[in-house]
């Protein structure tokens, strides 16, 4: 099946053009000016829009077991979701339990994605434990084509690992050109005050955020860098959350270091006021890091902007409020961590950055989707507009007005966090490989459709 998407603005991380795009089976085929349909083919009419490759969500967890419960979103309902804003391929979380094998992790995560799936998906490995074959593991791993491991240097004794498993792992990567992607908070000493707060009877949803200071991640930034120096490895910290924590990332960029990092919409257009709300409203924004007072916003746009921050990811880990988050009534530790949001991403990061002026158009195709391609391993497969890519398009109407809310949202999950935030500028038609899988607001891709992406190592955050 050929498909030609005709008098749309393609726009590129580099450049922005009025061009057609040809769709050959999965693959886009040319890019250029009046390409003339041909005999049989299908045309979409993109004037008036924007044509931009499918966003990339490299920071998911679907059908995750975590603080007693799973997330609520499975492989099909949650990419399903991310159709709809405009994501067509996602990288989740598979995670390594302390004593077993990569390996089995990564079965598991893949038959939770197998048959589900409506968009390309590929897998992070979460380490636990490099005790015994660990090491080997993660070669074996990035055989597989998962070429990224995220390392816990929060919750102790569940997920966090220490320094020298750090170390060791990053050093292993320096050999295998993986890349480590850290959680990046001093887990020993949020403990310790988080213990003192519920002696001191102070269980609300608030003190999740008020007993994990800035300075919390700040020095466990500063140390994952520092270490992956040592290592000589690059790094990448996920869902950075404030100004003290972009300060070590830049500061490590600025003396030619190679360290990264994300941020999430959640710590760009949320803050710690959400986790004040009436009752027990403010489970709904528990997560970590947790949200910061609203004075780290703009800088964190600014590290976006200009590049000190080079991905918007959404960290997509939702629980219902009503039969999950309620697990914590009388103690915000027992709050499932994890808030939902692979639905708008690419909506909210279009509307507060671009059309307000903070970002290009160029740079938010870069940041949601052509910078996670490169670092991930998967670019110029996905990510990019040009012969030979993935024809994983979206057609983004820049007039199209949405009220997000959880009573029209595709996530499965009772509450939005964006609740009422207006937005200008939505997917209109979203393909994925060479498929319309949402169009015009109606799913048309089916479960099981997506495909296990191997990613490569040495990615761009090694050159
Ligand atoms: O609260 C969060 N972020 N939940 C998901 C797990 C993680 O740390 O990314
Ligand atoms: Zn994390
Ligand atoms: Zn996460």
């Amino acid at each position: 099946m050929s498909t030609l998407v005709k008098s749309g603005t393609v726009v590129t991380a580099h450049e922005t053009k009025k061009a057609d795009v040809r769709v050959e089976g999965e693959r886009i085929a040319e890019v250029g000016e009046n390409l003339q349909p041909r005999t049989g083919e299908r045309v979409i009419d993109a004037a008036g829009m924007y044509v931009i490759p499918g966003g990339i969500d490299a920071h998911t967890h679907l059908d995750m077991p975590f603080g007693g419960t799973t997330s609520s979103d499975d492989f099909e309902t949650g990419t399903r979701a991310a159709a709809f804003g405009g994501t067509t391929s996602i990288v989740d979380f598979a995670i390594q339990g302390r004593g077993t094998r990569m390996r089995d992790a990564l079965d598991t995560w893949r038959k939770k994605a197998e048959g589900r799936a409506v968009t390309d998906y590929g897998l992070h490995m979460i380490v636990t434990d490099l005790g015994g074959a660990g090491l080997e593991d993660m070669d074996d791993m990035v055989r597989e084509g998962v070429a990224s491991f995220k390392l816990f240097m929060a919750y102790p004794n569940v997920l966090m690992v220490d320094d020298g498993t750090i170390f060791k792992a990053l050093s292993q990567t320096a050999k295998n050109g993986a890349l480590i992607c850290m959680h990046a908070e001093n887990g020993s000493v949020i403990d310790v005050i988080v213990a003192r707060a519920l002696a001191e009877g102070k269980t609300a949803p608030v003190y999740h955020a008020l007993t994990r200071p800035v300075q919390a991640e700040a020095e466990a930034v500063h140390r994952a860098i520092a270490m992956a120096e040592m290592a000589g490895a690059p790094v990448y910290i996920v869902h950075l959350s404030s100004e003290d924590a972009l300060n070590q990332v830049r500061e490590a960029r600025d003396r030619g270091v190679p360290a990264f990092a994300e941020t999430c919409p959640q710590y760009l257009l949320l803050s710690v006021e959400d986790l004040e709300r009436p009752g027990f409203e403010g489970a709904k924004y528990v997560f970590t890091p947790p949200l910061r007072p609203k004075e780290h916003q703009p800088k964190l746009w600014g590290g976006l902007k200009h590049d000190h921050l080079q991905v918007v990811s959404t960290d997509h880990c939702p629980f219902c409020f009503a039969d999950q988050k309620i697990l914590g009534k009388d103690d915000f530790t027992k709050i499932p961590n994890g808030g939902p949001g692979i639905e708008n991403r690419m909506q909210l990061i279009y509307h507060h950055g671009v059309n307000s002026g903070k970002l290009t158009l160029n740079r938010f195709v870069e940041i949601t989707s052509t910078a996670p391609a490169r670092i991930f391993g998967m670019y110029p497969r996905k990510g990019e507009i040009a012969a030979g890519s993935d024809a994983d398009l979206v057609i983004w109407d820049p007039e199209a007005r949405h009220t997000i809310s959880a009573k029209t949202h595709h996530m499965r999950v009772d509450y939005s966090m964006f609740e009422g935030f207006e937005v200008r500028g939505n997917a209109r038609v979203v393909m994925s490989r060479g498929e319309v899988i949402v169009d015009a607001g109606q799913a048309a891709g089916k479960p099981g459709r997506g495909r296990y992406l191997k990613r490569t190592a040495h990615g761009g955050a090694w050159k």
